[in-house]
């Protein structure tokens, strides 16, 4: 079961953009894909570095720190040395705000 949370207005973030959201005690990286939202953590799970400060490149992410490339989609690692998935969140568009569900 997940509580949905508002994390943005749908315009604040153009397609090709991304940024953090913290939820709680998660920093969560929204991320828009050709008009589609996707959301997984931010922090690298190779070290503590935040991809919201990485690259965006269609649904890749590369991390600023060492170059790891994720999947925002899907949260699964494209390019080493991170080994480990992104957690990954649902996303919902209420009008014109962007959701994002963490378990509750
Ligand atoms: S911290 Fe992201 S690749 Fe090393």
């Amino acid at each position: 079961m997940s509580a949905f949370v508002k994390a943005a207005r749908v315009a604040e973030l153009a397609p090709g953009t991304m940024k953090q959201v913290a939820i709680g005690p998660r920093r969560v990286l929204l991320a828009n894909v050709g008009g589609q939202f996707f959301a997984v953590d931010d922090t690298c799970t190779h070290e503590d570095a935040s991809l919201s400060r990485g690259v965006l490149r269609g649904e890749w992410v590369k991390c600023p720190l060492h170059g790891s490339r994720f999947n925002v989609r899907t949260g699964e690692v494209v390019e080493d040395p991170a080994s480990e998935t992104l957690a990954t969140y649902p996303v919902r568009i209420e009008g014109d705000e962007v959701w994002i569900g963490t378990p509750s």
